[in-house]
């Protein structure tokens, strides 16, 4: 077996932090998924808990009480995955000194949990068509099937398969076959203050394993950690933790304390009055080159011209950069007051394409978080162009080139 490729479901169910409304929605979705059979895909960034979601949907069906199999595909090279899987026939290939089962089969009845379904090839995801659609399993080096499992399919992926499905690398009708129930988590950073609770949750946690006192957070502090992008989700908020605490041992963690990478497209002013020796995150401009590429985007965008083809589409031919792209959601931000839907409008997209154009931010990491858009200080100082506030999901003032 591949290093950690399998795990089973004897392993304790991590808990599902968040108190959030889209973490309330979520344990609804999962809840329901529990109660039936249908495949189920879940889709989310790296770290945001597919994993943990997938073994709670097991745990609340009526396959509790057998096995969860689970196997990262990106982990494996592509013949040894077949055969993992599927298993092999004595002498089928070098080193198959005896038969084997494969995962597909020990999950019998139970739950196989795919993860990394995006980078599965292409010749791979025929086989798990053949399997999806009719449960039969044919080990490498046997002719034919050697019999039919009952297995309930949960793959999960950080990739956009539609996306992937344009570009000729994901198949279409294997999406259609696997995507019966989607499950999406959202980002970290659209949870808002559950950042903060997940935070206290895991510092409290590493401070226990390593018997230290638990730190607190200082209101500087958990600016800094609500302003933060978190592009490795909680599994980074986890990592940050552990670190802080093997590192401070005092109570109380400021923001100087936090990671650099932490103050991510900020600066850090030292405060007038140094007593409190807390730091207060500041957003930093775009430099003279990027400015003037957004200026030329903002222009051509106030022109009535599409994101897809005067972003989008130079972004993919690497014409421009992700600073480039990051520089102009920014602005589009500051220009909505933070809101998304009515920056689609100012790109002259459809509603429609609400869904793709998130997708594609995320993927590029360019999925600003809007809190400091919204913040009434900051639009007033950043955006003196915007007389009144916008309502979410519309955008009164027309774009206006600089
Ligand atoms: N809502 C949550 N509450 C508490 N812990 C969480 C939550 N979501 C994720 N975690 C923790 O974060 C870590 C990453 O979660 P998980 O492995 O499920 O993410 P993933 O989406 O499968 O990541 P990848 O895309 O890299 O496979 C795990 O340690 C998990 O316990
Ligand atoms: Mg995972």
């Amino acid at each position: 077996m591949t290093g950690n490729t399998l795990r089973v479901a004897s392993s304790p169910l991590s808990p599902l932090i968040g108190e959030c409304p889209a973490m309330e929605a979520l344990r609804l979705e999962i809840e329901r998924a529990g109660r039936s059979h249908a495949k189920v895909l879940i889709t989310g960034e790296t770290g945001v808990g597919k994993e943990v979601v997938a073994r709670m949907v097991h745990a609340q069906s009526l396959r509790r009480n057998r096995s969860f199999v689970a196997v990262n595909c990106a982990g494996i090279p592509e013949t040894l995955l077949v055969s993992e899987l599927f298993g092999h026939i004595r002498g089928s290939f070098t080193g198959a000194y005896r038969d084997r089962i494969g995962l597909v089969r020990q999950a019998d009845h139970g739950t196989l949990f795919l993860d990394e379904l995006g980078e599965m090839s292409l010749s791979m995801q025929a086989m798990l068509l053949r399997f999806a659609e009719a449960g039969e399993i044919q080990p490498v080096g046997s002719d034919a099937p050697v019999g039919k499992t009952d297995v309930r399919l949960i793959t999960a992926t950080n990739r956009h398969l539609p996306e992937r499905i344009a570009e000729g690398t994901f198949r279409e009708d294997l999406y259609y076959r696997l995507n019966v129930i989607q499950i999406r988590i959202p980002p970290l950073c659209e949870r808002g203050s559950d950042i903060l609770i997940l935070f206290r949750f895991y510092l409290q946690q590493a401070s226990v394993a390593h018997q230290l006192p638990v730190p607190d957070l200082s209101p500087c502090a958990e600016e800094v950690l609500l302003h933060y992008s978190w592009p490795g989700n909680v599994r980074e908020l986890k990592n940050v933790t552990e670190r802080l605490v093997l590192r401070d041992t005092r109570h109380l963690i400021v923001a100087r304390d936090l990671p650099a990478e932490l103050h991510e497209g900020t600066t850090v002013t030292q405060p007038g009055t140094a007593e409190d020796a807390d730091t207060l995150p500041s957003v930093q401009g775009p430099t003279a080159s990027t400015a003037a590429i957004v200026d030329r985007l903002w222009e051509q965008l106030a022109a009535g011209h599409d994101f897809w083809n005067v972003v989008h589409r130079p972004f993919r031919v690497h014409e421009l950069t992700r600073g480039d792209l990051v520089a102009l959601i920014d602005r589009g931000l500051q220009h909505t007051l933070g809101s998304y839907r009515a920056l689609l409008a100012v790109f002259n997209l459809p509603p429609s394409d609400y869904k793709r154009f998130h997708a594609f931010l995320y993927q590029q990491k360019c999925n600003l978080p809007v809190r400091r858009y919204r913040n009434s200080t900051f639009a007033r100082l950043r955006c003196g162009h915007v007389s009144e506030p916008l309502r979410e999901g519309k955008c009164s003032t027309p774009i206006q080139s600089s």
